[in-house]
């Protein structure tokens, strides 16, 4: 089928006759967003995953979330739209290099940021998210040592709000780190009014200009908490919709990514793979799956697991 309305339908019906669970990040297409039974940031959808009584798990985000359904709900069919849905976060982490670059650290521990493989979540002990990494770190004994992985950039924001050291592995998310300074400094001056909220993964000289610093969630929650009526979000522009439904009122405005011309905000192209008509190709093929080996899945769900208990 290719009307729209009628992909709708179909996506409705078949989710319901094939008792399956659509699990979406609120970085997808709003359509996509709109038909999901669960919206929300890392730690949500894995509580999700880890929770849900479906036969099957249609994951609306990009590979490594898909994966990580998938270490927590093992019995369970988990299917992703596009499997090219990657992250920029995930390939900057080879598990080969990345065991490498432990081996050097036989003291530490390894925190891991959920946007990463498999093969590196059974490289680590802890798994965090951008809603818990604070929280988690904090709780670990002053002089543990820690390799954080693969955000540099969160890892960064952790050592400045904690005052703790960390081995940091290099890797960014291509969205976050393109916010233009230049654009950026414009559209205060055209709204000195406006709070300026920030998720962890954007680089450090945009998070000491940020009045509020968050999750996907916490951003959204913020907006909606906050007497303020006028909001620059630098993240990815997905969180617009559930936040421009929840206060309609208020402006939200994007923050603006590099390359482009006007003000529009970064959106990151694995989240974009995700269509629904791909979408409906995989509730009724049911493909594709995805697999993680038993071995890679039961280390790596040790760490998953020790996250959920310190959440
Ligand atoms: P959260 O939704 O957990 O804040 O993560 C943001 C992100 O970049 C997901 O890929
Ligand atoms: Fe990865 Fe960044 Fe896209 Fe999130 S927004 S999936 S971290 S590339």
């Amino acid at each position: 089928p290719k009307d729209k309305q009628v992909l709708i339908d179909e996506i409705r019906r078949m989710k319901k006759e094939k008792n399956a669970v659509i699990l979406a990040h609120y970085y997808v297409d709003s359509d996509i967003q709109d038909l999901a039974d669960y919206i929300g940031d890392s730690l949500g959808l894995s509580q999700q995953a880890a929770a849900t009584e479906a036969d099957m798990i249609v994951f609306c985000g990009v590979h490594f979330m898909g994966e990580t359904a998938k270490i927590l709900s093992p019995e369970k069919k988990v299917v992703i739209p596009d499997t090219n849905a990657g992250c920029s976060l995930a390939d900057s982490a080879p598990a080969d290099q990345f065991a490498a670059f432990k081996a050097q650290y036989p003291d530490h521990i390894v925190l891991s940021y959920i946007n990463c493989s498999a093969d590196i979540k059974a490289l680590s002990d802890i798994i965090v998210t951008s809603s818990n990494a604070l929280k988690i770190v904090q709780s670990l004994p002053a002089d543990q040592k820690i390799i954080f992985a693969p955000d540099a950039n969160l890892g960064r924001y952790i050592m400045n709000k904690t005052g703790r050291d960390m081995v940091l592995w290099d890797g960014a998310c291509i969205v976050h780190i393109d916010i233009s300074q230049e654009k950026l400094n414009a559209l205060r001056v055209k709204y000195p009014e406006a709070k300026f909220i920030a998720h962890p993964e954007c680089q450090e000289h945009i998070l000491t200009q940020a009045d509020y610093i968050g999750s996907t969630t916490a951003l959204l929650k913020y907006v909606v908490d906050s007497p303020d009526e006028v909001f620059i979000v630098g993240t990815e522009a997905g969180i617009l919709h559930k936040m421009k439904q929840a206060v309609p009122n208020k402006k939200i405005i994007p923050a603006p990514a590099s390359e482009n011309n006007t003000c529009a905000c970064s959106e990151c192209p694995y989240m974009k793979m995700n269509t629904l008509e791909k979408l409906y190709n995989c509730l009724y093929y049911e493909l594709p799956e995805i697999h993680v080996p038993e071995d890679v899945r039961v280390k790596a769900e040790a760490s998953v697991l020790r996250m959920l208990e310190l959440s």
